[in-house]
Parts: C-alpha cells; structure tokens; sequence
C-alpha cells in the first residue's frame, strides 16, 4: 500500500531539525542571537521554495469553520480559470477537505525514482492531501513530531508541474502546522478568511498578527457568509452582522479582497464535490470568487513592486 510506502518515506528524511530547534549542546538555548547572524547558522530552518510553484499562497483564519477550504478551493479555479497553472496543497493533515470538495480519491503514485508523490488532478488543477494517503474515516492519531514530519513530506516531497500559484488550504487556528509552514516555506502571501462576525474576527487578527510576526505578506481579507439572501423573496438578511470583514481589513490597514454571501448552493456543490465555480459559472457567486481571485492576483503583483 502506497500510505505504507509514503511512511518509509518519512522516515529517511532529511529534516532532522523540523522544530527549528537549536542544538549546541552545553550552550544555553534562551540566549538570543544577534539578529543579523543568517537563520541557517542560528539553528533556524532556512526557508525554501516549493519545487515547481512559482508562487504559495496560504488561504487560512483564525477560527475554524469560517469557510477556508471551500474559498481556497473555488478561488484555485477561479485562478486556474484564467488560464494559470494552479495547484491546491491541503495542510489541513487532522481534517483534510480537498479530497471530498475536489471530487478525488485514490492513492498518488509516485515518481520513477520513488522519491515524490505525483498530485492527483481534477478540473485542471493538481491537488495534493493527507486524505490521498488515509482512509477516509481513519483518525490522524499521530502528534507532534509525527506531524510536522508528515508536513514536510507535503511541502518538499510533491512533484509539482510548472505550478503558478499553489493555494494551500490551512488549518484553523496559529499552531504547529501554521507556524512550520511559515518558517520553512517561502510563503508569497496569506488570505485571511472571516466571517463578519466578532468572534470570527478576533480570531482573524490574531492570524493576521501571526503570519506579520513571521514576515509573510497579508495578501489581504476575505469575508465569508456577508450576507443570506432568501431564495424564496430574495430579503437580504445579516447574519453574522454588517461587514465586520471590511471594517476589520481597514482598521489592519490590509487590503479588503471581497465577499461571498452565505447560499445554500455554495455548500450543496461544495458537498458533492462540484465547487460553484465550475458547476455554476454563470453564478453571482462564482463571479465574486474571480474578483477576489484577481483582487489575490494584484495584492500579489503589488507585494512584488510587479505593475
Ligand atoms: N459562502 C458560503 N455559503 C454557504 N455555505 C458555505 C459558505 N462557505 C462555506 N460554507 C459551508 O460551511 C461549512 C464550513 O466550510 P469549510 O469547510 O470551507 O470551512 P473551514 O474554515 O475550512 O473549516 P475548518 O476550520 O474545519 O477547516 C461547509 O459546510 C461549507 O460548505
Ligand atoms: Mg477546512
């Protein structure tokens, strides 16, 4: 079995310091560098790029279940539907998403010489999850080291192809796998996804602090579920309250990139693995997904003084 072989894999890996933890024996560990030493001579990993992604977008919250995966997925077509490479990398290892939204399953083969994992691929995008590599309803009981070596296999262990821009569909929260990724990988920009409710948001800036702290770019915000519309008398309620998401962005001094009102659609498609932008193209929803996804585009090109 393939999860088997994959797991060999881990353990002949190179990384023998995931954690970024120093080692010098006999020193003490609590006393700071000076700033100016390069991370790789402070015990640091160095961070590296992705092989074959010209750019990594991490689309991620504070909170869980404000709607990452079903936007980093749709955004991945809308991007792809521009006629850019594009690729999705599910970080999300406890709760892995994109299998079931992306309509995929089945075992990634690997390489000719063994070492890489070929990403699966529907509606031209090339995907690649932990949920390729597990039973759909086997627990991930590993913790800690386990994980972020698993992580790291995910990062620089995928034969990607010419990929434009990778959307990495995060876990909810600022833990290990948030804090790995950003330290290990070049990290292009971040999309924060909120709802406009309070508690969504505060959450939402205290991931936004946390990609700010390990300098990665703030792409800028998404609000999710702005707004319900009755499909029966088309009355618009708030129910997560009144743009909070874009209040939010403008107070962060972080670009506003757009919303998605909250429709029963956008997560019965998600549901059966048809996201909205390829089921239903002619959609008001799918066309808000292709201007966040040009909004992502042009906060990117800014970020890299590209006109
Ligand atoms: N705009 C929307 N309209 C209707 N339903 C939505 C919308 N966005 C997301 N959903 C639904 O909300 C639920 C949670 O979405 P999703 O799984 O994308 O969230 P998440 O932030 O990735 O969650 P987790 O933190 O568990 O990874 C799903 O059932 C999804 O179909
Ligand atoms: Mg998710």
């Amino acid at each position: 079995m393939l999860g088997r072989r994959f797991f060999s894999i881990t353990r002949t890996l190179s990384h023998e310091n995931p954690l970024g933890i120093p080692r010098s024996p006999g020193k003490s560990t609590t006393a700071k560098p000076p700033p100016n030493i390069p991370r790789m001579q402070r015990g640091l990993p160095t961070k590296q790029a992705i092989r074959g992604v010209k750019n990594v977008i991490v689309v991620s919250s504070g909170k869980g279940g404000v709607g990452k995966s079903t936007t980093a997925v749709n955004l991945a077509l809308a991007t792809a539907g521009m006629k850019h490479r594009v690729g999705i990398l599910d970080a999300d290892l406890f709760g892995p998403s994109i299998p079931s939204l992306m309509h995929l399953k089945g075992e990634p083969e690997l390489t000719e010489n063994g070492d890489r994992l070929v990403p699966l691929m529907n509606y031209g995008v090339q995907c690649m999850s932990m949920g390729f590599l597990i039973p759909q309803d086997a627990p991930v009981v590993w913790r800690g080291l386990m994980v972020m070596k698993a992580l790291q296999q995910l990062l620089h262990q995928v034969e990607w192809k010419d990929v434009d821009y990778l959307f990495v569909d995060m876990p909810p929260g600022t833990g290990d796998v948030q804090l790995t990724l950003s330290q290990q990988v070049i990290i292009n920009g971040a999309v924060i996804v909120s709802t406009p409710q309070d508690i969504a948001l505060i959450d939402a800036v205290k991931g936004t602090n946390m990609f700010k702290k390990v300098n990665v770019p703030i792409l800028g915000m998404v609000q999710n579920m702005s707004l319900f519309i009755c499909p029966n008398c088309q009355h618009e309620t708030h129910i997560f309250g009144d743009d909070g998401a874009m209040r939010m962005a403008n107070k962060l001094e972080i670009p506003f990139l757009g919303e998605v009102p909250l429709h029963a659609d956008i997560c019965h498609l998600s549901d059966t693995g048809q996201p909205i932008v390829i089921s239903q193209p002619d959609s008001a929803f799918a066309a808000h997904y292709r201007t966040i996804a040009s909004n992502i585009i042009d906060s990117l090109n800014k970020q890299k003084n590209i006109p």
